[in-house]
């Protein structure tokens, strides 16, 4: 029997895959350093006077262009009640235009198993390119009308797209990697997800798009990553799980796998796809409401939407959207950088995550990672409060948070969304992954719509709030999530049992289930 072997054609297929995670990365962190001259590019558009002279006298001196050519109401700027009331017009507008990409993922998160098994992984891949080029179009022209409006549109459009692909990738990568690589793999997701985060952060510093002149290039420039994974779709090998399982083409199958593999000899990938065949279709699909109905899926699918709610609710992507306001809050006179810094760190701990999950166990990962974002949290706001009496406040501040990210990735960012998928069988998986998938997207949602409101309200106080949420997460994985490191599904199927103190063994017909997904896995 041969070892399994990394390929060209499979480096490249991975490759292009993880184009549209990059995207999914990118979209989180491009509207994070140029907030400011998005913002005030929304006044001039709504004819809000800039309330702050020294930001006029910036765009003059920043910008080639002219200066805004509508004539403000009197060209006063406001005061009292209309200057509060067009404050909170422009944080709404700002939440939003963060926000809605988020309620997009959300949205289509439901969607991306159908698609890929409607027209196939890579067709599936294709099409919702139409999506990222739409979305892009609209940011990338969005000052030629109401800007406003056509960035929230358009970021609702992205998410969308990033809703579709975060479940069809993983699937992907996962379906074409040899068993012995699908681990490694399949941390590609996250990979390139840190990846577009970073390179995000990079292309917005002012120097490069980030600036009054080129902003809508920043935001468009997806279009040019749609059209180059479209084309490069075409030469990548079609699932072979899909072809052989759903759509039962064994020749079309073996004919991609040997492309794959490089190599005639796929026996033993046909093989044990046969015997994942059959146990498919032994299996029968479970729906949402049996999810939560049938007490043997019930504890794992609350521990699935937990773990996705605690990563989410940790307020991660409250750095990641709002990083730059923060380390300006925080005193740093070059939050830009900073805000690189945090996506630079983010990829390397990202990395060696991936070196220690298969060692250290999720459970002791997620563990270690949450209380590490516990003490982070407290001294981010222990930073902010003090910063008036003591300026190298500002460092502790800094420091933290990039221990914060760094703790991060070591456990909560990448465990949720493979350890759902080795909670469940066959049968309740897909089911299982969409609905993580949407809590995902819905606590993101949360997170993205009301991290200013919460942030102008708390004032230097926010992340206690996150102390405190962080802290019950903690509690809830202490007693409830099990190790899965090494386990079959039976044994973690009686390790839920143990947790949620029944020890009432399962259906005869359950526990078939659960025996056979064994004897694959
Ligand atoms: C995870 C989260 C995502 C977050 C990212 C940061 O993928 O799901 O919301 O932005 O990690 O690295």
């Amino acid at each position: 029997m041969t070892e399994d072997k990394i390929t060209g054609t499979l480096i490249f297929a991975v490759f292009t895959a993880a184009l549209s995670s990059f995207q999914f990365g990118y979209d989180i962190g491009v509207i994070n350093a140029p907030q400011e001259i998005i913002i005030s590019h929304y006044r001039h558009v709504l004819g809000i006077p800039l309330d702050d002279r020294k930001a006029i006298n910036n765009y003059a001196v920043n910008s080639t262009e002219a200066l805004p050519t509508v004539t403000y109401p009197g060209n006063l700027v406001p005061a009292g009640e209309e200057a509060m009331a067009s404050a909170g017009l422009i944080t709404m507008l700002w939440s939003l235009s963060v926000s809605s990409f988020a309620v997009g993922g959300m949205i289509a998160s439901f969607f991306g198993g159908w698609l890929g098994d409607k027209l196939g992984r890579i067709k599936a891949l294709m099409v919702a390119n139409i999506l990222s080029l739409a979305g892009a179009l609209l940011m990338g022209f969005s000052k030629l009308g109401p800007s406003h409006i056509l960035i929230i549109a358009g970021r609702s459009i992205s998410g969308l797209y990033c809703g579709l692909i975060s479940g069809l990738v993983p699937m992907y990568i996962g379906e074409i990697a040899p068993t012995t690589l699908r681990g490694a793999l399949g941390t590609f997701h996250q990979l390139a997800i840190v990846t577009g985060i970073l390179i995000s952060q990079i292309v917005g510093l002012e120097f490069i798009l980030g600036n009054h002149d080129l902003w809508h290039i920043l935001l468009g420039l997806s279009a040019v990553r749609a059209l180059l994974q479209f084309l490069l779709l075409f030469f990548c090998p079609e699932s072979p799980r899909y072809l052989y399982i759903t759509l039962e083409e064994e020749a079309k199958a073996k004919q991609s796998l040997k492309r794959l593999r490089g190599s005639d000899d796929v026996t033993k990938d046909i093989n044990e796809m046969k015997k994942e065949k059959e146990e498919a279709s032994s299996e029968q699909k479970v729906s949402i409401i049996q999810l939560f109905t049938n007490s043997s899926y019930r504890q794992p699918i609350i521990v699935s939407l937990m773990l996705h709610a605690a990563q989410q609710f940790s307020g991660i992507n409250g750095i990641f959207y709002y990083s730059t306001s923060i380390f300006q809050t925080a005193g740093i006179s070059k939050p830009v950088y900073a805000t690189i810094g945090v996506g630079a760190i983010n990829l390397v701990f990202t990395v060696f995550s991936v070196l220690l999950v298969e060692k250290a166990g999720r459970r002791s990962l997620f563990l270690i990672g949450m209380s590490g974002m516990f003490f982070c949290t407290i001294f981010m706001s222990l930073g902010l409060v003090l910063l008036d009496k003591f300026a190298w406040m500002s460092y502790v501040s800094m420091t933290a948070i990039f221990l914060f990210v760094s703790f991060f990735e070591i456990g909560p960012g990448p465990i949720p969304w493979f350890m759902v998928a080795e909670f469940f069988s066959q049968g309740p998986r897909p089911t299982a992954l969409a609905l993580a998938a949407f809590s995902n997207w819905f606590c993101n949602f949360l997170v993205a719509l009301c991290f200013q409101y919460i942030a102008d309200f708390c004032g230097p106080y926010v992340f206690f709030l996150f102390s405190g949420v962080v802290l019950a997460f903690i509690v809830f994985t202490f007693f409830k999530v099990p190790e899965t490191k090494g386990k079959s599904f039976e044994e973690i199927a009686a390790e839920f049992r143990k947790k949620s103190g029944s020890a009432r063994r399962p259906k005869a017909a359950v526990e078939m289930e659960f025996l056979g997904a064994t004897e694959t896995a």
